[in-house]
């Protein structure tokens, strides 16, 4: 077999054989195949799709690239979540002890900021201490002492995504639903979860831009899972402005810890609720109540532990960014838009992400909005503020949110998108 007649059968709008997958898959993972090649190939299966039969090959060697974990030792049922990736999300941060406290095990295996969208690693990065790489053996005493645990896949897991993962990031391959589904749900399956709820984002600052793209990208996730033995949930939820109120790593981690306080902002709130009962439920824990392991403190104390236990301080304070700028409102009105894929790429710019797949991300990067889309806004009233360390960044973040921020006339009837549109 040779790498270059398999991308030329994707390329000529082929459909490639399971041999081809295993093969190019294997060779890859065993550096065979360079990382030039993999990306030509990644590309044109951004152009040309792969049909059902090759993703579901194309998961499964990934799967077969790695080990496989077991958590049948556990004696709570495991429940996992995963997102497509979007603005602002740091839901996992208080999801994952807010369903814990309820009574599953929470394995949540993360992944680092992609294009414009956050990475969960990197957010809690911005705890001192704190640490993303734990071997297997680390990672269920954690889970097992604390109920959860959000680090990095370890090596051994689908070893072919990691390296197809941080290539896809920075060749513009990111945004093709066959790659998405294979490189999350591979992922997923090799941990050996029970139950998995998807939560697939739709709009500006998702990779899928629309509701079709995103039931089709849901389904195909749905279907390898299910496929799997795997009991698997997706709910298609908004991204067209970001969630919450920052978008940046330690922005979001102090936002998340306001809401297992018991405040934060609505969105994120009402997101996380949503998202922790269908895990509950999918792990067959339906009498629970996460509202109540919010409101009593419970969440809030599996955090502690949990970012304790994986080295971090959780008193400690939190990186701020050395300079920061404020954004004005140019005209009084009605906010009508805040988009979150230019609020996003505005954030990427500062420092909270990474343009190549070595680079180190800012912890104290990103932005704080003080107002969102249905807010009424006076011309001069704070918008945003924007932090970085490297100040000479800010021309190039503004530039990206030009055409982002929009107010309409005073008056101007205007509702805000639901947070979750579809299941
Ligand atoms: N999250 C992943 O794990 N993989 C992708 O391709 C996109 C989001």
């Amino acid at each position: 077999m040779d790498v270059i007649s398999v991308i030329r059968t994707k390329r000529d709008k082929g459909e490639l054989s399971p041999e081809q997958i295993d093969w190019v898959i294997d060779a890859y993972t065993r550096g065979e195949v360079a990382d030039e090649q993999m990306s030509a190939l990644a590309m044109a299966i951004l152009l040309n799709g792969m049909n059902r039969v090759e993703i579901a090959r194309w998961t499964a060697a990934m799967i077969n690239s790695g080990e496989r974990m077991n958590f049948a030792q556990l004696s709570r049922p495991t429940a996992d979540k995963h997102s497509t990736g979007g603005v602002g999300d740091k839901i996992t941060l208080p999801l994952a002890p807010i369903v814990a406290a309820c009574g599953a095990a929470v394995p949540q295996l993360s992944g680092r900021g992609l294009g414009h969208t956050g990475g969960t690693l990197d957010k809690l990065e911005s705890i001192p201490g704190w640490r993303a790489l734990l071997s297997n053996e680390e990672m269920l005493d954690v889970l097992d002492s604390t109920g959860a645990v959000i680090c990095a896949a370890g090596d051994g897991l689908a070893p072919a995504d990691k390296k197809l993962y941080a290539l896809r990031d920075v060749t513009g391959t990111v945004e093709a639903i066959p790659l998405i589904a294979s490189s999350i749900m591979s992922k997923k399956i090799a941990e050996g979860t029970g139950s998995l709820v998807l939560d697939v984002k739709v709009g500006s600052g998702a990779f899928m831009k629309n509701i079709e793209d995103a039931r089709e990208l849901a389904s195909t996730m749905v279907g390898l899972g299910t496929d799997h033995g795997v009991r698997t949930v997706a709910l298609l939820t908004d991204m067209s402005t970001p969630l919450g109120l920052t978008a940046g790593n330690a922005l979001e981690v102090r936002e998340s810890v306001e809401v297992l306080a018991g405040g934060g902002p609505s969105d994120v709130v009402e997101l996380t609720l949503a998202l922790a009962r269908e895990m509950l439920d999918a792990a067959g824990l339906k009498d629970a109540d996460p509202a109540k392991a919010l409101a009593d403190g419970s969440a809030m104390d599996v955090w502690r532990r949990m970012i304790a236990a994986q080295g971090g301080d959780p008193d400690a304070a939190l990186p701020v960014a050395r300079e920061q700028h404020v954004v004005h409102a140019s005209e009084s009105g009605v906010l009508t838009t805040l988009d979150a894929y230019a609020v996003g790429v505005a954030a990427w710019r500062l420092g909270a992400g990474r343009a190549r797949k070595e680079d180190q991300v800012q912890a104290g990067a990103g932005i704080e909005l003080h107002a969102k889309p249905g807010d009424r806004v006076t011309a001069g009233q704070r918008l945003m503020t924007l932090h970085t360390d490297t100040p000479e960044k800010f021309e190039y973040a503004l530039e990206a949110l030009n055409g982002g921020v929009f107010t309409s006339p005073e008056g101007t009837e205007f509702t805000p998108n639901p947070i979750v549109l579809g299941r």
